[in-house]
């Protein structure tokens, strides 16, 4: 039996993981039901070298990137958009300044159904509990999410409003849904 993916945090943006996340981001996202097109520069400029300084955690294989998540304080996420929608929402009753904002996930469609995807969400879960936030919100299509069962199980709910990104990004998925919870300690 082949050994499972090593899961480890990017520490800079000059890791030799640059790459496969790079290209890992822009295939997963390629398909349903986002569609979207990136350009590699931007993938690198606002992902890889933005969440380098955050949180990004990576899987790999023999050297290989099958898995990416990412992770910033919601207060600290550059795109304004995300802590005010949220902040403003009637069914958000956690403190915004304690809370991890669950951005970019993603696992090559070979390695998917294997658990990867959840130990990816799990170790963002307890690095965000180790720095003091206690809540996690992520966002996902509404109706065709991939990601909202991984989420769900960990004590996620649903936010009742949509946010409308309009035409963003070309993502032919319009409207986000967010789910919050709370994070977990290491090893819980
Ligand atoms: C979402 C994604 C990361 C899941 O990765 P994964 O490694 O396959 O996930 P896991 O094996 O840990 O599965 C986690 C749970 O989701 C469920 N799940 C996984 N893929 C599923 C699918 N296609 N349909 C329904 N449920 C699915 C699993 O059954 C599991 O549920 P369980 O704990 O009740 O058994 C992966 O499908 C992916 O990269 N998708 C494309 C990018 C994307 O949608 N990212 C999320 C954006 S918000």
């Amino acid at each position: 039996m082949l050994p499972p993916p090593q899961i480890r945090w990017i520490e800079h943006a000059e890791d030799p993981a640059r790459n496969g996340v790079i290209d890992l981001y822009c295939a997963v996202f390629a398909e349903a039901p986002y569609f979207e097109k990136h350009d590699l520069q931007d993938v690198e400029r606002h992902t890889w070298c933005r969440f380098a300084q955050h949180g990004l955690v990576v899987a790999e294989h023999h050297d290989r990137v099958v898995g990416f998540a990412c992770a910033i304080p919601l207060t600290a996420h550059p795109d304004r958009t995300i802590p005010t929608f949220v902040a403003a929402q009637p069914d958000f009753s956690a403190e915004p300044s304690r809370t991890v904002y669950m951005a970019e996930l993603g696992v090559s469609p070979a390695a998917r159904g294997l658990g990867l995807g959840a130990r990816l969400v799990d170790a963002r879960l307890a690095w965000a509990h180790e720095r003091g936030l206690r809540w996690f919100v992520m966002r996902t299509d509404p109706d065709q999410s991939l990601s909202a069962r991984i989420y769900q199980r960990r004590g996620g709910t649903p936010l009742a409003n949509l946010q409308d990104l309009g035409m963003v990004a070309g993502s032919n998925s319009r409207y986000r849904r967010f789910w919050w919870g709370p994070t977990q300690r290491p090893g819980t």
